[in-house]
């Protein structure tokens, strides 16, 4: 359905990026129509209008709420750090890139915090923002859709079947389960 829709003559570059980031993350999060009061009475909870509520922490280092602040830090009352970039990070997670073959740019250059938070996150895994998110803020949607690989991806995730590290195969593909 989303499909016709994308290849509906007409559409602007605006909508094409909606309905894509729509197809690919389940998630439209702009340009949503606003809910009009009949539709909130007609239907049912789904439609109700959100209420802000505080950030809930979804996941968070074990070193920091151990308190074990001096792990990363050089004494529990200072911001420095041990060691800089993914030095730090790799002290205790050496393992997580080994001597792969093929290791994804951003962490070959030490950059573990463009996606990770070091303390605790509203998403999993540490996240800086939900996953998807962050490989689009890079992979501009409307390049990896012309890609072969791709051909068949519908709305999986990116991380279904890309390592967001490392991986001993081309194009940071995981291994077969
Ligand atoms: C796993 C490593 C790690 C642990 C454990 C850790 N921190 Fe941090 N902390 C960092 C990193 C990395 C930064 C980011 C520094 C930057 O961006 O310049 C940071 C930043 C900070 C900052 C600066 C403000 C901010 O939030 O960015 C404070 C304050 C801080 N940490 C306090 C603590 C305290 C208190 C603890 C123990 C309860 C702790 N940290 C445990 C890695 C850690
Ligand atoms: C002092 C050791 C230590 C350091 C330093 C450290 N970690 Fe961790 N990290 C851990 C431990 C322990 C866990 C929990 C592993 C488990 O539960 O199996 C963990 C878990 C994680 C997780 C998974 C969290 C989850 O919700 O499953 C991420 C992501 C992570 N670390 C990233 C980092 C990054 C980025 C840095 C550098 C800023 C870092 N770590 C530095 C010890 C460390
Ligand atoms: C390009 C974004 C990106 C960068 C850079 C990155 N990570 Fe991750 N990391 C992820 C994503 C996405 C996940 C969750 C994967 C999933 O959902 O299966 C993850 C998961 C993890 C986990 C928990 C699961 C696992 O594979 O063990 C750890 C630990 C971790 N990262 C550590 C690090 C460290 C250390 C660095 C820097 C050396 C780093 N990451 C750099 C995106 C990144
Ligand atoms: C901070 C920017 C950044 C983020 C975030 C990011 N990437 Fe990348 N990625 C790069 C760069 C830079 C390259 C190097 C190739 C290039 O220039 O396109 C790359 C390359 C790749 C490649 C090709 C690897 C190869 O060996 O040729 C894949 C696959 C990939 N990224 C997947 C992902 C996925 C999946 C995510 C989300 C978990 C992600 N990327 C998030 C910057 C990023
Ligand atoms: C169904 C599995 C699958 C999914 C889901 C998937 N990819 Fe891929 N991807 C591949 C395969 C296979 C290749 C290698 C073949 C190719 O380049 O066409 C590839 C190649 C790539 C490349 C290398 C492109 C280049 O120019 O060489 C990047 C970057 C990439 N994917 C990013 C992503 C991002 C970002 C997402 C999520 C929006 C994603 N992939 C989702 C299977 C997948």
């Amino acid at each position: 359905m989303l499909v016709c829709a994308l290849l509906a003559a007409g559409c602007s570059p605006q909508t094409k990026e909606h309905l894509l980031r729509v197809f690919f993350t389940g998630a439209g999060t702009t340009n949503r129509p606003p809910v009009t009061a009949s539709a909130a009475v007609s239907t049912n909870a789904a439609v109700q209008p959100s209420v802000p509520t505080t950030p809930q922490v979804v996941s968070s280092h074990k070193a920091f709420t151990e308190r074990n602040c001096t792990a990363c830090h050089l004494t529990a009352m200072s911001q420095e750090l041990r060691f800089s970039g993914s030095d730090l990070c790799l002290e205790c997670h050496d393992k997580l890139i080994g001597n792969a073959k093929y290791v994804h740019a951003p962490v070959n250059d030490g950059r573990c915090d463009l996606c990770h938070q070091p303390h605790e996150s509203t998403e999993r895994f540490l996240l800086t923002r939900k996953a998807q998110d962050l490989c689009l803020d890079c992979h501009p949607l409307a390049q990896m859709v012309k890609l072969r690989g791709h051909a068949t991806m519908g709305t999986a995730q990116c991380v279904s079947c890309h390592d967001p590290h490392r991986s001993e195969q081309k194009n940071l593909v995981k291994a077969q389960p």
